[in-house]
């Protein structure tokens, strides 16, 4: 049975005690079950018996037995002999996935409905689709008309690609996770930004690497020398970054930090991922940034999850022609390819994709205004960065009760992403990520419920909830 140790515990529960008027033993618990909910704490984990617990926080163990039996009560915890107390959800059988979020307003997402021309698109693939049904269908690269038509964006954005550079995946979360595990193994160090995008940490963490974080934030960017030394001192196997636009601060690296990174990193044999699912979002520049290896060796994901619609399951790495093969050889372990239709779908909006993207780029700089407009009239002490691209506002909310936040939204129908989330070890309490992709209507639903929940903040502990939060 995994455990959970004391030690880490306390570092996912940092900052628990802040901020809140509950006992101790109330915030105690009421962490630990967004730690659960949030799928930090996996189900069927024993945790930390009480008296290492208590040592480790500097609380009485009092106060650790009265939190661990609020849990128990209210169902999140689990009490086996022998083995201690184990984390576990307090429904008699599990939620269908599919009802998870039903009826909440569901902001832990940043992505946006479908653009339209995807219907046109959909049909013309149909249409196209007999020419291939000759063939077994197993498809472990992508079809040659789209690594073509992939290639050749990547050439028209001022890097030159051949088609045997590129690879198909399903999704760009398909892409991370098949570099992690070809990449990456039990003995490696990987270096990673923190915050981050989380289900990238997890991909990551699978493969047994340790993380070696470096620091982004919305008003400095990336901690550079911090970038320099942990390439330099612990020669991670592979680095997961996102230069344009980074999730969730939205930030863009600068040309002279991506040559210094690139430089050093192929010094130590690292080699650099860059998740450029976002770059093509940029709302202000006119100019869209170069990819990566334009700078130097880097592979790269892409991925039209966020400018079409995430429902077509998408993207590619663009790799060397060895690396493609190797990825190729290793993939069969986790699936068979990418389905045909889909390929032919989006083969056929890249041939509109400069107008996709400029839909989007319009939705995105009315959507950043109006959030940031509401949120400055709803929270005036909270600091809104101004975003360049990207989906989403990595708001600084002056309190380090984010986790306390988004229990309370839940509450008020609006599900979000607290800000530890995007951490490896329970940081950024101060931090929520709010997408803009979203509506006036609902985004004016959104600022209002996160009001109501602001305010009965400080009225005490907090309700359950039992539902796991998918963050993309
Ligand atoms: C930075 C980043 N990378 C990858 C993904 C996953 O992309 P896909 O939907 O193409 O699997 C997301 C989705 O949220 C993301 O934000």
């Amino acid at each position: 049975m995994a455990s959970i140790s004391a030690r880490v515990l306390a570092s996912l529960l940092r900052g628990w005690r802040e901020s809140t008027s509950a006992p101790a033993y109330s915030a105690l618990a009421d962490r630990i079950r967004l730690l659960i909910l949030d799928g930090r704490i996996p189900l069927g984990t024993r945790i930390p018996a009480e008296r290492d617990l208590a040592a480790q926080l500097q609380v009485s163990r009092t106060t650790v037995t009265a939190g661990y039996g609020e849990l128990r009560a209210s169902g999140f915890l689990d009490s086996i002999r022998g083995s201690g107390s184990v984390a576990r959800l307090p429904t008699r059988a599990p939620i269908p996935i599919e009802n998870v979020h039903a009826g909440y307003l569901d902001f832990s997402k940043a992505a946006m409905p479908a653009i339209p021309a995807i219907g046109e698109a959909a049909q013309r693939a149909a249409a196209e689709l007999p020419a291939y049904l000759g063939e077994s269908g197993f498809d472990p690269i992508g079809l040659p008309v789209l690594r073509a038509a992939i290639a050749n964006r990547y050439t028209a954005r001022g890097l030159p690609t051949e088609p045997e550079q590129i690879m198909v995946t399903i999704g760009a979360q398909h892409a991370i996770a098949l570099l992690a595990r070809t990449l990456l193994a039990r003995s490696d160090s990987a270096l990673v930004e923190s915050p981050s995008y989380p289900h990238a940490y997890e991909a990551l963490r699978l493969t047994g690497a340790r993380l070696v974080p470096v620091s982004v934030t919305t008003e400095d960017g990336w901690d550079e020398a911090g970038l320099e030394q942990a390439i330099q001192r612990t020669s991670p196997a592979m680095g997961y970054l996102m230069p344009d636009f980074h999730n969730p601060t939205g930030r863009s690296m600068s040309s002279e930090l991506r040559e210094r990174m690139l430089g050093l990193a192929n010094a130590q044999g690292t080699t650099i991922v860059a998740d450029e699912t976002m770059a093509e979002l940029a709302i202000d520049a006119g100019d869209v940034p170069l990819p990566l290896a334009a700078y130097g060796p880097a592979v790269l994901i892409g991925s039209v999850g966020k400018t079409v619609w995430g429902g077509v399951r998408i993207g590619w790495i663009r790799a060397e022609r060895q690396l493609i093969q190797k990825l190729a050889r290793a993939r069969s372990a986790g699936d068979l390819g990418t389905p045909a239709l889909e390929q032919l779908l989006v083969k056929n909006l890249f041939e509109q994709y400069d107008s996709i993207l400029e839909t989007r780029r319009n939705q995105l700089r009315e959507g950043r205004d109006y959030l940031a407009a509401a949120l400055g009239e709803a929270f005036p002490d909270w600091h809104v960065p101004h975003v360049a691209g990207g989906l989403t506002a990595w708001v600084n909310i002056g309190e380090p009760v984010s986790s306390q936040l988004t229990l309370a939204a839940r509450n008020e129908g609006l599900l979000l992403a607290a800000g530890p989330r995007f951490g490896l070890d329970g940081a950024f309490e101060r931090f929520l990520r709010i997408p803009f992709g979203y509506s006036r209507d609902e985004t004016d639903r959104a600022v209002s419920a996160l009001s109501a929940a602001w305010a009965s903040l400080s009225r005490g502990p907090l309700l359950d909830q039992n539902f796991l939060a998918e963050v993309v």
